[in-house]
This record gives structure tokens, C-alpha cells and sequence, in this order.
């Protein structure tokens, strides 16, 4: 017989779905189950939180409302409509995916993990959950709120964070013995997501699975999950220059490579100059400075890396040929800019 990876009793599934049934919160993705919409909430979902994601989703099934859209729109389109989310390559993996899936199926989502684990950027959360939301498969999605919830209810523990999910996700199967997959794999997100909470203190004495969870018995429902130390983030600092010309502002498209790949830029070196050295940069990329008006300062910090910026403001005499020249409605309405330079661009 298989080795049994978790030890909570079988009853967890009805006390879920049972609470799932009173309190699930009303939201635009749940409305049906077409794996498209899910497949779209769900990515976004392994970007930001539900309040985020509420203002976003509504926004790109507007603009791509079937995958045939999506398909068809072009790069930056996409993008745009990613803006802010950050992980940009997750977009245009669903751009890349949506135009397979209409040049080899139809437009027709797989239906099972297999299939769906084909396509680009899909990983095996998001396969998990688009095989039991949309085709009701007993497939786990374990994201973080899974990990805390399970973590909790069998006191589980493992130094390895990718070992753990993979545990929690094999051990999930047999409680998939439900007609009510999609419901159980979002029932398992939303306990994590309302009750047993990742900041502040859980609300134990509403969870309706309070009486199988070995965490809340032994007293120690903060100690799961165990926190992995997180490696000290790398900082990069940057000189950016918003250059501008009659009402326009200079912009460059970043490599396709690496962080933020593709995406456009205000123009940036990977150093810190000073006022002079900053205006010689200028003068390198054919940039006639009428005055050099201000300089501020402004930190982003990804994942992995932080950046710590300075940006010289500078008023150019003409507009050199070296970049794109954006009007503030194109950059609002077309070009894709990362967070991180648009800090830049919300002060007068
Ligand atoms: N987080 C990830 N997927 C979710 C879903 N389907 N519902 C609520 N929260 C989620």
C-alpha cells in the first residue's frame, strides 16, 4: 500500500465543503467554470491578492475576452494590461500559450494535467487548478494558502519549502474522493485565505476544521509553516534619466532577457553617476541638455534583487533619435512601464 503522507482524518473534505458551501466569497472567476477565465484568475492570482486581482481580471477579459483575442493582440497590448502585476513573463507565456492552443486545438483547453502541463508557464499549480476547477479532476493546487492550511492541520514541517508542497500535494489526492474537486481545491485556498490566516492570529475557533487540526491541539498553530530565512537580497543601483522634449518623454525597450525582458524603460545606466557624470551619459547618447531640472530618488524591490535609483530629470533641446518619444496618454494608454521607473513619472 502506498505510504500514507498525511495523517488528517477523511472527514476534512465534507467540513470543508460543507463551510465552502456558507462562505464562499462571490468573485468574478467563479462565475463559471471555462478554463480560460479560470486559467486568466488564476495566474494573476499567483501574483497578487484577491483585492488586486478583483481591478485587473475584469480589465483583460474586457480586452481578450476568449482566447482567440488573446491570441491575436499583439505583445505590448498584453503587457500593458500586466502592468503592475510585475512576473511579466507569466503574460507572455499566456500570449505564447493562447496562440498554441488556437493553432493546434481550436482554442480548446486540455482537459487534463498532462495536457495543460504542455503549454508555456503552466506549472503544476496551475494545472492542478485548472484540471479540478474546470474539469473536476482530483487534482491538488497547492499554493501558499494550501501550505498553510495542511501544514497546520498535520503539524507538518520540512526544511525544503519545495519538498513540502510536493508532500502536500501527493497527500491531498486521496481526500479528492469527492464529485466536488474544483470546490475542495478552492475550499482548501479560501480557509487559508479567511480563517487560517498567514499575518495576524488565525480565527481557530471559527475554522471548521479546528477539530482534526494537530497544530491547534498542541498550541502551536504559529509555528506552522515554518519559515524558510529568506537569502539576503542583492542591491543594484541604477542612474535613470527622464528626458523630456515638447510634452514627450524618452522611453527604450529592455532586452527580452532576464527581469522585466521586454518591457520599456526610461533610459538607465547600472551605476550611480553624479550631476556631471549624469549629463556626459546624456551627451553619449546624443541627448542636448537644455537644463538639467531636478534629481530624485526612488528603491523598488523585486523578488531577488532591489534597486536603489537616482533619476536626473533633464529638459532636452531635441529629441534624439536613440529613443522612442512617448506623449503622457501613450505611455498611459500603450506603452508597458514597469513600476519601477513610473515612480518617477506620478510627481510634477
Ligand atoms: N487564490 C488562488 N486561486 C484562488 C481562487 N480560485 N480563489 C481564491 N483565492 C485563490
Amino acid at each position: 500500500m502506498a505510504e500514507k503522507l498525511l495523517n488528517i482524518d477523511s472527514s476534512l473534505t465534507p467540513l470543508l465543503l460543507a463551510w465552502y458551501d456558507e462562505n464562499a466569497r462571490t468573485l468574478p472567476w467563479r462565475a463559471d467554470r471555462d478554463p480560460y477565465r479560470v486559467w486568466v484568475s488564476e495566474m494573476m492570482l499567483q501574483q497578487t491578492g484577491v483585492a488586486v486581482v478583483n481591478l485587473y481580471y475584469p480589465r483583460f477579459l474586457e480586452a481578450f475576452p476568449t482566447v482567440a483575442a488573446l491570441a491575436e493582440a499583439d505583445e505590448d497590448t498584453v503587457l500593458k494590461l500586466w502592468e503592475g502585476l510585475g512576473y511579466y513573463s507569466r503574460a507572455r507565456n499566456m500570449h505564447q500559450a493562447a496562440k498554441r492552443l488556437v493553432s493546434e486545438s481550436g482554442g480548446v483547453f486540455p482537459d487534463t494535467t498532462e495536457g495543460l502541463l504542455k503549454l508555456p508557464g503552466i506549472g503544476t499549480y496551475t494545472a492542478g487548478a485548472i484540471a479540478s476547477i474546470c474539469f473536476n479532476s482530483p487534482e491538488p493546487a497547492v499554493d501558499g494558502n494550501v501550505v498553510r492550511v495542511i501544514s497546520r492541520l498535520d503539524a507538518l514541517s520540512d526544511p525544503d519549502p519545495a519538498a513540502l508542497k510536493k508532500r502536500i500535494a501527493q497527500g491531498l489526492r486521496p481526500y479528492y474522493d469527492t464529485k466536488r474537486c474544483g470546490d475542495f481545491t478552492q475550499a482548501l485556498m479560501e480557509l487559508g485565505a479567511l480563517i487560517c490566516v498567514p499575518n495576524g492570529v488565525p480565527a481557530c475557533s471559527l475554522c471548521p476544521v479546528g477539530a482534526l487540526c494537530k497544530a491547534y491541539r498542541d498550541k502551536t498553530v504559529h509555528l506552522f509553516p515554518k519559515r524558510a530565512q529568506k537569502p539576503v537580497k542583492k542591491t543594484l543601483t541604477l542612474t535613470v534619466f527622464v528626458f523630456t522634449c515638447d510634452g514627450q518623454t524618452a522611453l527604450c525597450r529592455r532586452d527580452n532577457r532576464g527581469l522585466l525582458g521586454g518591457l520599456w524603460e526610461l533610459p538607465n545606466v547600472p551605476e550611480a553617476l553624479g550631476d556631471s557624470a549624469a549629463v556626459e551619459q546624456a551627451a553619449s547618447w546624443g541627448v542636448k541638455p537644455s537644463s538639467l531640472l531636478r534629481s530624485m530618488r526612488a528603491s523598488h524591490v523585486f523578488t531577488h534583487i532591489r534597486w536603489d535609483m537616482t533619476a536626473y530629470y533633464i529638459d532636452c533641446r531635441e529629441k534624439s533619435a536613440f529613443f522612442t518619444w512617448a506623449h503622457d496618454s501613450a505611455m498611459a494608454s500603450f506603452y508597458p512601464l514597469p513600476t519601477a521607473f513610473k515612480k518617477f513619472l506620478t510627481h510634477p
